[in-house]
């Protein structure tokens, strides 16, 4: 059993965001696999565009940083086991935000070896593909693992019906089928972790620098 975060990736007035985070939150909290949904707004992490340098950290075992704000995210992510992030597509990428909140998490490896997948959504036909193969890259730089299943919503102003359930029957398929590989790689990573892991790459090549004389 583990903990799910998703990470509402839109923050401006007026986000379609709001049409499509209700049913994706309604759908993981119904998902047996998950004993906690939590879902993380940007909206309420009012984090300071990334800054952070070896003097903000302070103590890298307990991190101080530049704000409150950016520890308290820090810690926050680093309690979930997966995490499903629901963004639209900006400009064939992900909205700054969100990569500033990725950014953010700096330090701490709060996300490594941990399962990640995407909801996106558009108001074109495209929806968020690029955004989340752009998504995909980040995440490995941030070492977690990036997810073959995905949900891409086209045209979000009419994707929804009153109900707030998606009109298209597929829609609501491909989310089922990114929450069970969600679950699974979850699991699977969870009890990897518990086994052991090697230090980050960037802490050991470190090592191998010094070692070298450089
Ligand atoms: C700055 C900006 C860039 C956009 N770029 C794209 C794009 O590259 N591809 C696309 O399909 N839609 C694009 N759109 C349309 C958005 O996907 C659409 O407005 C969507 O509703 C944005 O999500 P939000 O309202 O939750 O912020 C863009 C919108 C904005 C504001």
């Amino acid at each position: 059993m583990s903990k799910l975060q998703v990470i509402v990736g839109s923050t401006r007035p007026t986000r379609a965001a709001d049409r499509v985070v209700p049913w994706v939150e309604a759908r993981a909290r119904a998902h047996q696999a998950f004993e906690e949904v939590e879902v993380l707004d940007l909206r309420d992490w009012p984090l300071p565009m990334f800054g952070e340098h070896a003097g903000s950290i302070g103590d890298f075992q307990d991190p101080t940083y530049s704000d409150p704000v950016v520890k308290a995210w820090n810690q926050k992510v680093k309690e979930g086991d997966a995490y499903l992030v629901v963004t639209p597509e900006y400009n064939h990428s992900v909205p700054g935000v969100l990569k500033n909140a990725i950014d953010n998490v700096f330090v701490s490896f709060a996300l490594r070896h941990k399962p990640m997948a995407a909801v996106g959504y558009s108001g074109g036909l495209v929806a968020a593909a690029r955004a989340i193969e752009h998504l995909a890259h980040i995440a490995i730089e941030a070492e977690m693992a990036p997810l073959r299943a995905s949900v891409l919503v086209p045209f979000v102003e009419s994707a929804f019906g009153p109900d707030g359930n998606p009109k298209d029957p597929t829609t609501e398929a491909a989310l089922q089928i990114t929450l069970d590989d969600l679950a699974w790689w979850s699991a699977a990573l969870g009890r990897a972790r518990a086994e052991g892991q090697l230090p980050p790459a960037i802490v050991r090549m470190r090592a191998a620098r010094e070692a070298a004389g450089d």
